[in-house]
């Protein structure tokens, strides 16, 4: 790992799914305004993360990875963070319980701003006006508003996510050191709505049976720091180059460079070009990393990128977070993993079953089938049953509230249902109890592999 190359140097790659901002000398007063604020995150728990992860490579421990699609600055609210956290930390019990494996718990949150987008423009029907404008691109470049002004990207926004990821880690921190976490609350997370529902009742079941293991334990003298804290980090996509790269930092332990905006970046299926400013740029930090490697990853691909990515083939450095679709996952990806681990490289598998199975409702809402999703995740431990490697983890889009994006599951949301409640910017995401569901079903296949 050497010296990051400066932000032109990136640029002149042809950095893909970049912002155009209109105005150069707001862009560098807010990367240097970036470059002088503390770091989010810092590199020794960015190396913790790594060992952690690392364990996963080796088949020892499983990574949930979870938050919203896209962020929003309007979303920084107490009660919204903490039903995120809520939720996660609810599937990471069920993983853990059910399965008897570690649970790395990482959140797609703190910093997930930026989104790709497979087209610059957005038209749109307005009193029955075609008007055409620049799509919005997450909170982290414009705003979703649909009008001239809004969509006009924003350099000063980049300040905000900072601002914004800062407010968000700091009460996650909160929540997760200062006794929210407290595996004895395993109870009081199951509240309000999820309570009710099968999924919720079975999580009630399985607590009482961790709070009577708890009491047991506690009786007999035992009780470790572990059940009072859990270990959570921070993730997103390393989207914006004047942001990663303004939040990039030379280590004085080590004096490597880490990208302290997150605890885990990666890198999208629309940017993950070999030689690509992403890749490039992602491949000087220390962080741990991920790629998303959609259905055209050839395995030839997959091995040119861990040789750049991670060239000593450090275990825990390197995620593969494959995203196929149900449709297309059994056939895609054994090759790939066969040929992944033939050439002995370490590298975590991460299932995302989210972004290869999203379509359009008759009723114009993005959707997706809560029965592909779980398709999807089955699919990827067949296929790693069969070849004998490990399923490492999932990568969900969730949210803690009752909202109705995806259809399906155990509550049977139908497509007509969509407009009852659809908040998500950007991709459907799971709604709480969609999520309690698909953490009891991946216990169970993770009990069989
Ligand atoms: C995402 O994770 O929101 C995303 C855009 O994924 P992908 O890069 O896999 O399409
Ligand atoms: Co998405």
């Amino acid at each position: 790992m050497s010296a990051i190359p400066d932000l032109e140097s990136l640029h002149a790659r042809g950095a893909a799914q970049q912002p155009s901002y209109p105005d150069r000398a707001a862009v560098d007063t807010a990367v240097q305004k970036l470059r002088t604020m503390p770091p989010l995150v810092f590199a020794g728990e960015c190396d913790d993360l790594t060992e952690k992860i690392a364990a996963v490579t080796r088949g020892e421990a499983f990574l949930l990875q979870g938050g919203d699609c896209a962020e929003t600055f309007a979303g920084v609210t107490a009660d919204n963070v903490r039903n995120k956290l809520r939720v996660l930390l609810q599937m990471a019990v069920v993983l853990t319980y059910a399965a008897s494996v570690p649970v790395v718990k990482v959140g797609r949150l703190a910093g997930q701003y930026a989104k790709p987008r497979s087209s610059d423009n957005e038209t749109r029907v307005v009193d029955g006006q075609s008007i055409t404008l620049p799509a919005y691109r997450g909170d982290a470049v414009n705003g979703y508003e649909f009008n001239e002004a809004s969509r006009i990207p924003d350099p000063q926004r980049l300040v905000d996510v900072y601002n914004s990821s800062a407010a968000t880690l700091n009460l996650v921190r909160a929540f997760v050191t200062g006794g929210y976490a407290d595996l004895r609350q395993v109870h009081t997370w199951n509240t309000d709505f999820v309570r009710s529902s099968p999924a919720g009742q079975r999580y009630e079941t399985m607590a009482g049976e961790i709070e009577r293991a708890l009491t047991f334990m506690h009786a007999i003298g035992a009780d470790p720091d572990e059940f009072r804290r859990v270990d959570f980090h921070s993730s997103h996509e390393a989207l914006v180059l004047e942001y990663e790269h303004a939040m990039t930092r030379i280590d004085s332990r080590t004096d490597a460079p880490y990208d302290v905006s997150g605890h885990f970046v990666w890198i999208g299926e629309r940017t993950r070009q070999l030689d690509g400013a992403h890749v490039e740029l992602l491949s000087r930090i220390r962080n741990p990393i991920g790629v998303k490697l959609g259905p055209t990853t050839s395995a030839d691909d997959a091995i040119a990128l861990a040789a750049k990515l991670n060239p000593d083939n450090t275990p825990g450095r390197l995620t593969f977070i494959t995203r196929f679709g149900a449709g297309k996952i059994r056939d895609g990806l054994p090759d790939l993993v066969e040929k992944v681990t033939a050439a002995g490289l370490h590298v975590a598998w991460v299932c995302d079953p989210m972004h290869g199975n999203t379509f359009e409702a008759s009723s114009g809402y993005k959707t997706r089938k809560f029965e592909d999703v779980i398709d999807e995740l089955q699919g990827f431990f067949d296929v790693h049953r069969s070849l004998g490697t490990w399923p490492g983890g999932i990568h969900i889009e969730l949210t803690g509230d009752d909202v109705t994006e995806c259809v399906g599951g155990g509550e049977e949301l139908a497509e007509m249902d969509l407009g009852n409640r659809y908040e998500s910017v950007c991709d459907p995401r799971l709604n709480r109890v969609q999520s309690l569901e698909t953490a009891f079903l991946v216990a169970e296949m993770l009990r069989d592999a």
